[in-house]
This record gives structure tokens, sequence and C-alpha cells, in this order.
């Protein structure tokens, strides 16, 4: 057996050179397909996902729509050419697991009780997968639903934090993911300090947990400056990466 991987060098550096509060360059841009009502793509790192959303519209399912709110659906998919070794186009249990996640981390903003009998279509397609798609995937679609119009009570911006090497470290790639120590997705309403996804894996003493919470706060918040600017502009990028320790 060859030893644990090395995530973090001697200087305190990540593989991909980051400190451990720095997080992964990113671009939002808004609107960018034409045949639906919302959409967004995002770039995070390697991490590159597109959202298209359709709603909120009729249901002509009646079985599907429920009389005192509307509907939300979200299908996360991975592209076969999204991650290293080519992933079959039939739906994994993972890709059914976080299209459940992910909806779940983005109905309480929404004010569904507005519009009964309709459905909320969400459809994401990560085209390259780099760790973080779950949270990439939810701020892209929060600020893709904000762009189909739909009302909200605040966008929802999502940040992975965890443990390599024994530190603690913001927005993870896909070797941290794997090889690290513990992997805590986090979204949040950022507006309303309302938590609306918190999974852990890994291992974590309480006092770590509390400091990565803290941590991820301040990524979703830094995430949350740039949706804002790319609603306005239609386009939004990240300027300083590193987070105020
Ligand atoms: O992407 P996220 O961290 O939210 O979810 P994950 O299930 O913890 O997956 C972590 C990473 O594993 C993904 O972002 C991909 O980079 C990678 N992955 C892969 O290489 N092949 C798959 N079939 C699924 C995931």
């Amino acid at each position: 057996m060859s030893g644990k991987k090395r995530l973090i060098d001697e200087n305190g550096l990540r593989v991909d050179g980051r400190r451990w509060n720095e997080l992964r360059p990113l671009k939002i841009e808004v609107g960018i397909l034409s045949n639906v009502d919302g959409s967004a793509r995002i770039i995070q790192g390697k991490t590159h996902i597109l959202v298209g959303v359709y709603g909120p519209r009729e249901s002509f399912a009646k079985h599907v729509s429920l009389p005192d709110r509307s509907v939300v659906r979200c299908r996360y998919r991975m592209a076969p050419f999204s991650v290293e070794e080519r992933k079959s186009p039939a739906p994994s249990r993972r890709e059914i697991e976080l299209s459940k996640v992910i909806r779940e981390a983005l109905e309480p903003a929404i004010l569904v009780e507005e519009f009964p009998r309709t459905i909320i279509d969400i459809f994401i397609e990560v085209l390259e997968a780099d760790g973080g798609t779950r949270c990439a995937s939810i701020t892209a679609a929060s600020v893709a639903l904000a762009d189909a119009g739909i009302p909200m009570k605040d966008l929802v911006a999502a940040c992975a934090v965890g443990k390599a090497d024994g530190k603690l470290i913001v927005d993870l790639s896909d070797m941290e993911d794997k090889y690290g120590e513990a992997d805590v997705p986090v979204a949040i309403m950022p507006n309303k300090n309302i938590i609306t996804l918190l999974q852990m894996d890994g291992t974590l003493t309480s006092d770590e947990f509390n400091a990565l919470l803290q941590l991820a706060m301040k990524g979703c918040k830094r995430i949350h400056e740039v949706q804002r600017k790319a609603l306005k502009d239609g386009f939004g990028e990240i300027k300083n990466l590193v987070l105020e320790e």
C-alpha cells in the first residue's frame, strides 16, 4: 500500500495552489439559453454546469399538481464526458439522489404558494465535474429561477467545506473530496441566514464542524455577491478569492 495522498504541501498550499480559505475562480452567466424561461451557466474552477428553468407553467397531468402550491421538480444529470471515467448515460442512483437534495435546498426560497396547480422544472446539466457539483448546481439554479422571474424569498448560495491533511478547507476540488477526511456541502439563503442544505461525509470534532460552518457561511456570502452581480449585469465573476480569517 502506498501512503496517503498529500493534499496540502509544506507551504500550506493545496494541490491546485490555493490557500485553505481560498475559493476557486467563479463565473456565473445569466440568460444564456433561448428555449427556457430562465437559465444560468456556472464555472467554478473546472466544474462547469448549465441550468435551464421552465415555469411556473400549468400542469396538465393533474396527478402531479397540487391545489395550494406549485410543484418543484429537479433533474440533475452528468454528461458522460463530464468525468474522467466515462459515465453511463443512464440515470444513476447518485443523480437521482442529488436531484432530490438540490430540489430540497432550493424549495424553501421559492414562493410556491403563489402559483397553485403549476409546475416549476429545473434541468441541471453537468458538463464537467471537478468536485462540488451539488453546490454549484444550487448556486446556478437559484440564479436561473430568478432569471425566469419566479418570485423568491431570497437567492440560495452554496459552498462545500471540509478537511484535508488535518486542515480545514473551503470549496473542495474532486481530489480533496475523494482523498480528504471530510466533505460538508452547505447552502444558505444569504439575506435570511437560513441553512437549506447541510450534509456531511467524513469525521470531524464538534469544534472543527463549527469552524467549518462559519467558513461555509463566508464562502456562500462571497458567492452570493457574484450571483447578484450576474443577475444585474448578465455576468458575475469573483475578484477576491481569499476569505477573511
Ligand atoms: O459533486 P459533489 O461534490 O456535489 O458530489 P459527490 O458525489 O461528492 O462527487 C464528488 C465528485 O466526484 C464529483 O464532483 C465528480 O468530480 C466526481 N465524480 C466522478 O468522478 N464520477 C462520477 N460518476 C461521479 C462523481
